[in-house]
Formats: C-alpha cells, sequence, structure tokens
C-alpha cells in the first residue's frame, strides 16, 4: 500500500518486568526493524506475551526504554502509539458485519465516511473477505473470523503490527493455510510485523527474524537460518528443531578447535567464539549424520562408532537411535531404501558428519 505511513522501527533497551520476585523480563534488548516479520519464540511462561503488552502499551514496564524516531514513548497510552494488535480468538463484535467490525477503529478516529469505504474494502480485498463483508461473524469460519481480526488491525494502518498466537486455536490445515495469507498480507502492507507463537515450524516459515526468549531473558535474535543453524546457546540449539548433543567435558582445545576422543576415533568440533568454559558440548542437526557400514577416513569429517538401539519405520524416513560407546545418545533419520534401515537391534555401524556442521557451545 503506497499511502501507509512512512513506518519507525521501535527500539527496546533494557526493558524489564517483575511481579513480585518474580522476573518475567530480564534486561530486553530489541529493535524493531522497519517491515521485519519479527517473531517471538519461547516456552511458555517465557515472557513473550509481556513483552508484547508492553511493545503495546497495555502494561508499563519496570525498567528500560522503548524508543520511536529518536523519542522514548514508553509511557505513551496504547491509543496514542497507532499499533494495531490481533490476539487469540481475538472476539468481533457479533452484532456488526464484517465490514462494520473494520470500519470500527476508523469511525473511533473520526475519518469521513467516504475515505472510511474505500480503506474498509481495500483491506478486506487485501485479506481475501471482500466477498463476505455484509455476513455476520457467526456466519464465518474460524479462519476467516481470524483474517478479519487482521483486517480490523490493519486499516487504520499502524506503524507496527502486533499478533500475539492469532493461529493458535485453529486446526492444522487452516492454519497453515493463514501462515501463508499472513505472509502474503506482510508483503503487500509492508508494516513491521511483531508475532508471537510457540510453534517452532510456523516462526521458521514466517520469519524474517526470530528473537527466542527463555524465562524472560532474550536468548539470541537472528535470521531463521541463524537461530536454526548457529545457534548461540544450547538451549537455543535444543529449542528450535531435533540436535544431537555430545559432551565436551575436560576437552582438548587449540584456539577455537575442540577435540573429545570416544573409542578409537577423535570427535572435533570448531567454534566462531573462543570459549574460556570447561565444559562444553558439540551439537550436530541430524540430517548432518550419515550412517554407514565402516568407518569414514576424509579427515574433514568426524566418523565414530555406534550400536543401533531401535530403528522406527515411518514410511519414507526410519529413525535411528543409536549409541555411541561412551553411551551419547543420538537419533538419526535415514531414508527407508537405505538398506541400512534395516536390521538388528545391537548392529555395530558407524555414523560420520562434517567437522564444519557441527557447533560448540557452552554446557
Ligand atoms: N499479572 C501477573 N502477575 C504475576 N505473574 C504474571 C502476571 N502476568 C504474567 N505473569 C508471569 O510472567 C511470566 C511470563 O508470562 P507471559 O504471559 O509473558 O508468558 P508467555 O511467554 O506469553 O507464555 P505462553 O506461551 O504460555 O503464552 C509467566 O511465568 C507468568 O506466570
Ligand atoms: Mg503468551
Amino acid at each position: 500500500m503506497s499511502e501507509m505511513n512512512i513506518k519507525q522501527s521501535l527500539k527496546a533497551t533494557g526493558i524489564g518486568k517483575r511481579y513480585g520476585n518474580f522476573v518475567a523480563l530480564d534486561d530486553i534488548h530489541l529493535d524493531i526493524q522497519e517491515g521485519e516479520f519479527l517473531t517471538l519464540l519461547g516456552p511458555s511462561g517465557s515472557g513473550k506475551t509481556t513483552f508484547l503488552m508492553i511493545l503495546a502499551g497495555f502494561l508499563a514496564p519496570d525498567a528500560g526504554q522503548l524508543i520511536r524516531a529518536g523519542q522514548d514513548v514508553t509511557r505513551v497510552p496504547p491509543e496514542k502509539r497507532n499499533f494495531g494488535m490481533v490476539f487469540q480468538g481475538y472476539a468481533l463484535f457479533p452484532h456488526m458485519t464484517v465490514a462494520e467490525n473494520v470500519d470500527f477503529p476508523l469511525k473511533l478516529r473520526g475519518m469521513k465516511p467516504t475515505e472510511r469505504e474505500r480503506k474498509v474494502n481495500r483491506i478486506l480485498d487485501v485479506v481475501g473477505l471482500g466477498a463476505h463483508k455484509g455476513k455476520k461473524p457467526t456466519q464465518l469460519s474460524g479462519g476467516q473470523q481470524q483474517r478479519v481480526a487482521i483486517a480490523r488491525a490493519l486499516v487504520f494502518e499502524p506503524e507496527l503490527l502486533l499478533l500475539d498466537e492469532p493461529l493458535s486455536a485453529l486446526d492444522k490445515n487452516l492454519r497453515e493455510q493463514l501462515q501463508s495469507e499472513l505472509q502474503r498480507i506482510h508483503r503487500e502492507v509492508g508494516t513491521s510485523f511483531v508475532f508471537v507463537t510457540h510453534d517452532q515450524g510456523e516462526a521458521l516459515a514466517l520469519s524474517t527474524r526470530i528473537a527466542i526468549f527463555n524465562q524472560g531473558r532474550l536468548e539470541q535474535a537472528g535470521s531463521p537460518r541463524d537461530i536454526y543453524e548457529r545457534p548461540i546457546s544450547r538451549f537455543v540449539a535444543e529449542f528450535i528443531g531435533k540436535t544431537n548433543t555430545f559432551d565436551l567435558n575436560n576437552v582438548q582445545r587449540e584456539g577455537n578447535a575442540y577435540a573429545r576422543k570416544i573409542g578409537e576415533h577423535w570427535v572435533r568440533g570448531e567454534s566462531d567464539r573462543v570459549y574460556v568454559q570447561e565444559h562444553l558440548v558439540l551439537a550436530v542437526r541430524p540430517e548432518h549424520l550419515t550412517v554407514d557400514d565402516t568407518p569414514r577416513t576424509d579427515p574433514s569429517f568426524n566418523s565414530l562408532q555406534v550400536t543401533v538401539h531401535e530403528r522406527v519405520y515411518q514410511g519414507p524416513i526410519t529413525l535411528m537411535n543409536l549409541r555411541a560407546l561412551d553411551g551419547t545418545e543420538l537419533q538419526i533419520s535415514v531414508p527407508s531404501h537405505n538398506v541400512l534401515s534395516s536390521g538388528s537391534a545391537g548392529q555395530s555401524l558407524y555414523i560420520s558428519w562434517p567437522i564444519s556442521a557441527g557447533t560448540v557451545l557452552p554446557y
């Protein structure tokens, strides 16, 4: 939409929030960049909604500031922030039609009727509900109702759209359909979105950037690829996707290269950082591991002897639970057409992976 307001990014610095002795948010520094799709992801109770409410102005932080265009907006009331909000199962006005629901924020702002009608029609087209504007909410599906809520939050051209788990009440098919709709709407309107979910697949698929929350702290913010491939903590590595973890206690180290012997073989890992911690781990995604019946001699690979503990046939792939000689448990998935996907438990095999595919992290 060409006539959208110039969007400012919002900067959160040192945001803290306590409830009594309980620290709900601890020193959050996060910039919301112009036009981005930022997802807040983390376990239940990690502070995502609290942070969103602070961005919206419904909750005042105990520490820190929100800065927009060089101005401190920390104490600006919600209605003066010009942010749109969509909550999980956000109720539409049941007695109003779709068009009247969407018109509501414009009416509140005292806009002229002709202007209002034009904006309502346009945003309803964007969310694909142009043909439903005369209906009441009860005559719509759950996904259509959620799209009305999104249209109502976007119609006044907010500088920021805040969405708190807007898709979580929907069934899987509808959720997937609305995920791509949300992405399209984001592209079309160009507004910055801050989206809360605890569905990691949703976060990876939709976001330009993901911020991982854990117990009131921001663990890492980065592109989906950064978060998945270059996690900076064990929490992030284990929270997003599956990961295999080797204990690197009392590891041998040289610069940012680390090595530990398991049986006959060295497990080696590298890191962008040089760690001072004694106790480290090596995290490897299952898709980097390959299984073979002989060790791999390529020096750019790690190769380890393992025994098969269990195989779980899942159609196209078979999950294999393996155990290294030091007891480390590993899980890999192999195509079911691989002959090694079947065989007896207790069988001895080798796994290998490129050294560069592992990530060394503090324990
Ligand atoms: N009004 C309150 N009084 C006391 N504690 C609160 C209050 N509001 C939130 N909390 C606590 O703050 C923590 C963070 O809550 P928040 O709602 O931000 O979590 P969340 O990450 O959104 O979780 P979920 O994924 O379950 O929605 C929780 O432990 C919660 O119990
Ligand atoms: Mg929440």
